[in-house]
């Protein structure tokens, strides 16, 4: 008889985020930032990460406790060798529904058929702006935009399912947002507005900063009908709508605004083999050790299921401007978003 695992808010595991590199080729200035993440940081050496083989034996584990869905991330998880590889193994575990890829795109041009091969079906890239100086700004590297517009036109040609993720940041890309929302409406393609959240230490978040989905929406409504859709399933992080005069559609993901701890379903584990459970935790639990010293499944089981049975994170829920000073996070880059 299986009993679903639940945590202390009767929440149930369901997505696994596996961030398989700590590394970068962007520099964006709420994720990693440049005094931080300069020439000399130190980046996890090799060893440290996961093996496939480890990421592939956990995944096992998480999915006997119910995990359906996967998302791979990074920092930029394009930078993994061989990652097609890690894609069908992941596959190839029963019990897995939906395996995805959260990604700037730059790397697309190699790695796309290669992935779509292995199997992988959903695309998510990251683009915050069409306006090539700023998007050179904001992603630290200048790179342009049309270098990521060519690889999403590329990695659809091949057939992958794409949204288009954007952080909006208040008085940054927030002129953005009707150029943005033009281009993937005429390409059918499903965009995302994030709001900006306060990920990591120093990203320099302030609610003031925070472009909310009802300011959005208004700023949309000049130029667009838009209706809300349903919700696609439990716990999904985006609220969907639609244009009335087209199969388009757009997303909020309002992280901020109307935050959605009280569904979130969602494990994280950090390239390095720590099990989070929130993307705002301040620490996490060393799985790797345990694979490295020769712990059987039963025990890592056993260990994965006490601390989501303990678990009581609702960051999103109780964010004031203190909690967003004060308190000590993980970095985005390092647990994947
Ligand atoms: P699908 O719905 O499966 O396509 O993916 P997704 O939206 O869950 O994944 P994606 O990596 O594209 O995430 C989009 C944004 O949602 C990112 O900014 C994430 O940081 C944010 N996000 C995802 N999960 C959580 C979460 O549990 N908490 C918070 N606060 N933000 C999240
Ligand atoms: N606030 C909101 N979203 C963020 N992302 C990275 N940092 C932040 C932040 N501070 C987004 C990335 C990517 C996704 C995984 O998370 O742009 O689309
Ligand atoms: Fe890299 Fe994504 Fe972070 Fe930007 S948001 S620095 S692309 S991991
Ligand atoms: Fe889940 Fe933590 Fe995000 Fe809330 S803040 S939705 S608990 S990851």
């Amino acid at each position: 008889n299986f009993h679903p695992l639940k945590d202390k808010l009767q929440r149930p595991i369901r997505d696994l985020r596996i961030s398989v590199t700590d590394r970068c080729n962007f520099r964006c200035s709420y994720c990693m930032p440049k005094e931080i993440f300069g020439d000399d940081y130190a980046f996890l050496p090799q060893n440290e990460c996961l093996s496939f083989e480890e990421i592939h034996r956990l995944t096992k584990l998480f999915v006997s406790l119910g995990v359906k869905k996967i998302r791979l991330t990074g920092g930029e998880p394009l930078m993994r060798r061989n990652l097609p590889d890690l894609v069908s193994q992941i596959l190839s575990i029963d019990g897995v529904e939906d395996v995805g890829l959260t990604t700037n795109g730059v790397l697309l041009g190699q790695q796309a058929k290669p992935l779509y091969d292995a199997g992988l079906r959903r695309l998510n890239v990251s683009l915050d702006a069409l306006d090539p100086e700023l998007f050179g700004r904001l992603n630290g590297r200048g790179i342009k935009p049309d270098v990521i517009l060519k690889q999403i036109e590329y990695a659809r040609e091949i057939g992958f399912e794409i949204k288009v993720n954007m952080v909006v940041q208040k008085g940054v890309n927030d002129s953005e947002i009707l150029p943005m929302a033009a281009y993937f409406k005429e390409q059918g393609i499903t965009l995302r507005f994030i709001e900006f959240m306060d990920v990591g230490n120093d990203n320099g978040w302030s609610f003031k900063k925070v472009l909310t989905k009802k300011e959005i929406v208004e700023r949309l409504k000049n130029a667009y009908e838009l209706e809300p859709m349903d919700r696609d399933y439990f716990g999904e992080v985006a609220k969907r709508y639609r244009y009335k005069d087209s199969d388009a559609r757009i997303g909020f993901i309002t992280s901020v605004s109307e935050s959605f701890c009280s569904s979130c379903t969602r494990a994280r584990l950090s390239c390095d083999g720590k099990f989070y459970t929130c993307l705002f935790a301040s620490g996490g639990f060393n799985l790797r050790q345990m694979l490295r010293s020769g712990t059987n499944d039963e025990e890592l089981l056993a260990v994965i299921t006490s601390v989501w049975e303990q678990r009581t994170d609702r960051y999103s829920d109780e964010r004031t401007e203190q909690t967003a000073k004060n308190r000590k996070k993980i970095s985005m880059s390092y647990i994947g978003g």
